[in-house]
């Protein structure tokens, strides 16, 4: 079984972050989203991925490398430009062979890996697989329809009306009969070669594509509310390691993360939270489901709910809530008069200022 995992596409809904780095590696708890999904293709047992590579390739080849660190062997996969979900499954054909497949999206977030659904697929074979979770509007995703032994009946892309709750996460299953429907389709209303339409096209010839519901929590981190919420999760799960240096003068409560190298002093933690490696936090509060990025700067600031990314500075502001602030940022008071938000944004920043 290989897998073909996508780190393409523009994300615009995150940007400015996205401006100058891939949706795919913003962190959650300081570790990339993209390599969750890594580590969930090695548990279930697939040593060789294709990752499907767009604009940002320079920045996942950096940062996945040749794979071996996840156990994987990956095999870069270049996309010209982001034509769907199934172009990819095309433009990989060389890639995948004969073999069976995992197509994972990269931006997916699955809390219990995939290891039963994997597991499931591997002995009973059907023709295609995908997972499944119940979510209270399912009209912004793929959605399935199932007759009552769990077969999978219909399928349809962002419905309008619904005819199920059952929305189609990122992961999806497939033996080499899908090469075929997939090299059958035309592109969507909005451009895309539709992985959507691919399983449909499965179904009307009568082919065997099951399902498999998780219960589990799952999350496509498109959005920056996600990120946090992700975020949020993965910090519930923390163990609670100060390898780095916390002084006597921070009051620390509840489960933190201080990495190696990082420094915190007159300070006050309220965990779950994580301080990434060579950081300073200095006169601060960081609060609950919170991760502070390496090498960031904070003095003189309250922070919580909220993703840092690396180097960033931020110093006498009070306070930060709900943020996603990116690397190299800098938050600071106006050091001159007149009082007055003096900024400096990216295009498709979104500022919200305390009024
Ligand atoms: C894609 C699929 C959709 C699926 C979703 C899961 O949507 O087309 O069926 O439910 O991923 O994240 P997209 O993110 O391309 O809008």
């Amino acid at each position: 079984m290989k897998a073909l995992v996508l780190a393409g596409g523009h994300g615009t809904r995150l940007r400015p972050i996205t401006n100058t780095s891939a949706k795919q590696l913003v962190p959650i708890a300081n570790k990339p989203v993209l390599f969750y999904g890594l580590e969930a293709l090695r548990d279930a047992g697939v040593r060789e991925a294709g990752v499907i590579v767009g604009d940002t390739a320079a920045e996942v080849r950096a940062a996945v490398g040749d794979g071996s660190r996840f156990g994987l062997h990956v095999t870069y996969i270049p996309q010209h430009a982001p034509l769907g979900l199934a172009h990819c499954v095309l433009i990989a054909r060389d890639f995948l062979g004969d073999d069976d497949f995992v197509v994972y999206l990269g931006d997916n977030f699955i809390v219990d890996g995939i290891a039963e659904f994997v597991g499931d697929f591997r002995r009973s074979r059907p023709d295609a697989g995908i997972l499944l979770t119940k979510v209270p509007d399912p009209s912004g995703f793929g959605v399935a329809e199932l007759d009552p032994a769990g077969r999978v009946v219909g399928v349809a892309e962002k419905p309008e009306h619904p005819v199920s709750d059952l929305a189609i996460v990122g992961v999806y299953l497939f033996t080499p009969r899908v090469h075929e429907a997939v090299r059958a389709l035309t592109p969507s209303a909005r451009g895309e070669l539709e992985i959507t339409d691919a399983l449909r096209l499965l179904i009307d010839q009568g082919a065997d594509v099951r399902s498999h519901v998780i219960s589990g929590y799952w999350k496509d981190t498109g959005r920056v509310e996600d990120m946090l919420e992700c975020n949020r999760m993965v910090l519930e799960t923390a163990e609670h390691r100060l390898a780095g240096r916390v002084c006597g003068d921070t009051k620390v409560i509840g489960r933190v993360v201080v990495e190696e190298g990082a420094e915190v002093s007159r300070s006050h933690l309220v965990g779950p939270l994580v301080i990434g490696a060579g950081a300073r936090v200095r006169d601060s509060y960081v609060g609950p489901f919170t991760s502070i990025g390496a090498d960031c700067r904070l003095s003189d600031t309250e922070i919580e709910y909220s993703i840092v990314m690396e180097r960033s500075v931020i110093r006498g502001v009070r306070r930060i809530q709900d943020s996603l602030v990116g690397k190299d940022v800098t938050v600071a008071p106006a050091e001159y008069a007149p009082k007055a938000h003096r900024l400096v944004l990216g295009d498709h920043s979104r500022v919200h200022l305390d009024r």
